[in-house]
């Protein structure tokens, strides 16, 4: 199922997608439409949990992240105040990150099926934005922002990510038609980049 209206931003770590988020907050907001801006991890309970084991305080099984990641997502979703609450009040949805981020990330930790079995319920939404760059550049802008690096914050790591997630992607594109699939490109300075995502997303939500 396709939630229209929905749309979310997607790529590996350092590719800008909260920038953009912010951005079209920003546009949103300064015109008075309606929409919702949210993120994965949440910062509900399972979100917090997920962001203290990202720091690497414990280390847990690879599949206990995707069920971790996938119960977050579900209470997201569905919970109150949630994905479906927001869409149906007629507002727009954007969120950082979603299922995708679970097939490409956690399809790279582990088998592919444990991901793809327990995302595969979720609806999904009508436009992915897809940012794309070179590894070694996404490392060295987070890097340059400081701070301890999360468990996934490897270049090497980053490189399979980034190939399971073109994987992903490419077979949304051929087998959902119904989704809008927009790839960025994540070199773009941020400005050009917002201007493509507002040139799509402008008109949302749509009766
Ligand atoms: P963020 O840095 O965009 O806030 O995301 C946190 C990290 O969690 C990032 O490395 C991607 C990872 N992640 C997964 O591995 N699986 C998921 O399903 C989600 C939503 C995020």
């Amino acid at each position: 199922m396709i939630l229209r209206n929905f749309a979310v931003f997607e790529g590996i770590d350092g590719t800008g997608t909260t920038t953009q988020l912010r951005e079209m907050e920003r546009r949103f907001v300064s015109r008075g439409k309606k929409a919702w801006f949210t993120a994965e991890p949440t910062d509900g309970e399972t979100g917090k949990l997920i962001r203290r084991l990202l720091s690497g305080e414990r280390r847990v099984h690879p599949d206990t992240m995707a069920h971790l990641f996938a119960a977050d997502r579900c209470e997201h979703v569905y919970g109150a105040g949630g994905i479906e609450e927001h869409l149906s009040a007629g507002m727009a949805v954007f969120s950082d990150r979603y299922v995708f981020s679970s097939l490409a990330y956690q399809g790279s930790t582990g088998d592919t099926e444990l991901p793809a079995s327990l995302n595969r319920g979720f609806p999904l939404p009508e436009y992915l934005f897809f940012f794309e760059i070179d590894a070694a550049l996404s490392m060295e802008r987070i890097r340059s922002r400081g701070g301890s690096a999360e468990i996934y914050e490897k270049e090497s790591f980053q490189r399979v990510v980034q190939e399971r997630y073109r994987e992903v992607v490419g077979r949304f594109e051929e087998q959902e038609p119904g989704m809008r699939i927009v790839r960025i490109d994540a070199t773009r300075p941020i400005e050009e980049i917002a201007e493509k995502i507002w040139s799509i997303v402008s008109e949302l939500p749509k009766m």
